[in-house]
This record gives C-alpha cells, structure tokens and sequence, in this order.
C-alpha cells in the first residue's frame, strides 16, 4: 500500500536505468501505466549537438498516443493476445493500463532529497520536465509508491516526434555529443531493459535494435556491448 512507501521517489525509464550518479536508499524494478515509451526526444547537449541532435526517449500519454501519434508510429502493435503480466487476471478494465513501460524506482536518502533533486533537475533539462507518476510492481494492480519522472512532453522545444525505424536508427547510429555517442546511451538502455522486463518486452526498443545493429555493420560504426548483468 502506498502508506508504507513514504519519502521521496525518482522512476527512470531511460538513461537512469543504469547510470546512477546519485545516492539512493533503495532500488526497485517497477513499471508505469498509459505511458509509451519512444525515442522521441531530441538530445541537443547529451547525445548529440544543436546541429545534429541524437535521439533519447520520452514518455507520451496513452490517450494523446492514440488520438495524435498511433497512427504515424512505426512502432508494431504488441501481440493482441499480450497477457504476458496477467492483467486479465488483475482485472484491468482500461486499454491505458494495460500499456506499462518498465524502469528502475529509487528512494532517496532523506537527508540527500534537495541535493539530489537539484542535481536530476539540472541533468535532465533540454525540453524534459518533472511529473508525479503512480509506480507498480508486477505482483500487485496497487501502486506501492507516486515517483517524479521527468518527462519531454510534446509540445517542448526539444521534442522531434515519430519517423521510420529507418530514419530514428540512423540518427541513432550517427549522432554524439558531449555526453558520447547516441548508440551507446541505445545499446545501454536496451540491454537495462531487457533484463528488467523480459517477460513484457519493449516493442518500440526490439524493432529499433535489430535496425541501429543492421545499420551500424553497414557504417562500419564499431558496437560496443553493454554488460547485461
Ligand atoms: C530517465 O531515465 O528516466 C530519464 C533520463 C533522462 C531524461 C529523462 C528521463
């Protein structure tokens, strides 16, 4: 129940998966609900340049997904009969909850929150903003905890919108900037979710993988293997 969870949550869905540059009390595999998660967002100062800006994920609501982006996504629909986490089970009776993106909760030191919201606040800028999200595990259709994530909603000076597999891998497989090159924050995250959520894997992250891997070969762009431990 979320009265046990008190004190201050942060859910990464993206590069705070696995790079964590802060302290944290605990760490918790969950997943949000009605969220998409795409690789949307422009990186002008991480991943790539104003110029040539690298693509990093975002989070889109599922009703604005479907009223605005469904359409014009390249992203496969998942399987119809997807009930790898049991939600006929749980009871779920919205299309919105049964989208879960997967990603990592932290509770922060209680003594560390400013230093550590400061921080997050500076190192996600570039068109992101903070929100307050119910988090789920998969053993309960409760949410155990709310979390700030940052999100690049869609009407922000960053945010690039949908193209082709094609187009958004070889941005992916071109671009960098001064936090290094777009497909090793790709591969990185790719494998980090992999190993949170094989049992709901991410759609929009299988198609765009099997196309950046083709690609790179092709460019002869040198790939670098995440740790998948
Ligand atoms: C995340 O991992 O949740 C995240 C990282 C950078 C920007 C926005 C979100």
């Amino acid at each position: 129940p979320l009265a046990e969870q008190q004190g201050t949550w942060v859910f990464g869905y993206g590069s705070l998966i696995w790079k964590i540059d802060f302290p944290y009390e605990r760490r918790v595999v969950c997943h949000v609900r009605g969220l998409h998660r795409r690789f949307w967002q422009g990186s002008h100062d991480h991943r790539g340049t104003p110029t040539a800006p690298g693509r990093v994920v975002t989070l889109v609501g599922h009703d604005e997904y479907m009223s605005k982006w469904r359409a014009i996504d390249s992203t496969p629909a998942p399987p119809l009969d997807n009930d790898a986490f049991g939600a006929n089970s749980l009871n779920i009776d919205s299309d919105s909850a049964l989208e879960r993106c997967f990603g990592v909760a932290y509770k922060l030191p209680r003594k560390e929150v400013d230093r550590v919201l400061a921080h997050l606040d500076f190192r996600e800028k570039n068109g992101y903003s903070a929100h307050s999200v119910p988090i789920y595990t998969d053993s309960s259709n409760d949410p155990f905890a709310i979390a700030r994530v940052y999100i690049g909603n869609t009407d922000n000076v960053a945010f690039l919108g949908p193209a082709s597999v094609p187009v958004l891998a070889s941005h992916i497989v071109r671009a960098r900037g001064p936090s290094g090159r777009n497909i090793d924050y790709f591969l990185n995250l790719c494998a980090a979710v992999r190993v949170i959520s094989s049992h709901n894997p991410d759609v929009h992250l299988s198609a765009l993988e099997e196309r950046v891997r083709t690609l790179a070969v092709v460019e002869k762009v040198a790939i670098t293997e995440p740790n998948e431990d």
